[in-house]
């Protein structure tokens, strides 16, 4: 049995107040489910509550991005070891919008990868095609060398610590979901793809389906054999949405 794992990627949005409420109900409204790790991911500056709200319960928290650089001259960055630092455990890489709007080249994901890894944090990897990939039929092509990107820079064992998320581009914010059976083929792929470097990691690595996964669709979404649960972006700043997606993933 692998981890099933909701992970809620907040992106840009949250103040004091309203994550305050927001930590509260998915610590309460998930409080017992088991068979599923509820995570949190939220902006930098809103690390210190998360780890106020969440240390001592069954949420763990995240952080969306990370440098790969250790430490130095790097105005503006946050380096793996002081989110170590904080006590955090997870950590989102190569977001598609990192990748899209803020030029992350498949190179300084593999980099932040490994800098995630090293520090002894989670790798939320993401991967995914644009609707224009998709429509030319080469998702296939293009998903297998963001994964081959980290794996050939940082070897198929580093993979063992990490988990990784199919994020179609196309589905992501648009309310338009993958099908089950859509997220299950490239699900697939990239863990046959994995399997061709380490059969063992393959079989243990948590794959996450993400884009408009809601409390609709999570269900059948995660009914699926490769779908080891959800990276949930809008629906994850609602509490009762966020913790039907958790509860749909315990099942
Ligand atoms: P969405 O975002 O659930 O709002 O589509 C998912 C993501 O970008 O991680």
């Amino acid at each position: 049995m692998r981890n099933k794992i909701v992970a809620g990627n907040w992106k840009m949005n949250g103040s004091l107040a309203l994550n305050e409420a927001l930590l509260k109900g998915v610590v309460s409204g998930t409080a017992g489910l088991e068979g599923v790790t509820c995570v949190v991911c939220s902006p930098f500056p809103y690390l210190f509550q998360l780890q106020g709200e969440l240390s001592g319960t069954h949420v763990f928290s995240g952080a969306q991005n990370l440098s790969q650089y250790d430490k130095g001259a790097y105005t503006g960055e946050v380096s793996a070891s002081m989110l170590r630092d904080f006590g955090l455990t997870y950590v989102i890489i190569g977001h598609s919008e990192r990748r899209a709007i803020f030029g992350e080249t498949s190179v300084t994901v593999a980099e932040k990868f490994k800098a995630a890894v090293d520090a002894g944090l989670v790798p939320i990897l993401c991967v995914g095609e644009s609707l224009a990939e998709r429509e030319a039929g080469i998702t296939e092509k293009v998903v297998g060398e963001q994964l081959d990107a980290v794996t050939g820079y940082v070897g198929a064992e580093a993979l063992a610590h990490s988990v990784i998320a199919y994020e179609p581009v196309w589905a992501i914010g648009t309310g338009r979901t993958a099908t089950p059976e859509q997220a299950q083929e490239v699900h697939a792929f990239l863990r046959n793809r994995i399997a061709s470097l380490n059969a063992e990691v393959a079989a243990k690595i948590s794959i996450l389906y993400g884009g408009s996964v809601k409390a609709s669709n999570a269900e059948e979404l995660f009914a699926m054999p490769d779908i080891d649960g959800g990276l949930i972006g809008g629906a994850s700043l609602v509490s009762g949405e966020f913790n039907e997606i958790c509860r749909a993933a315990a099942r």
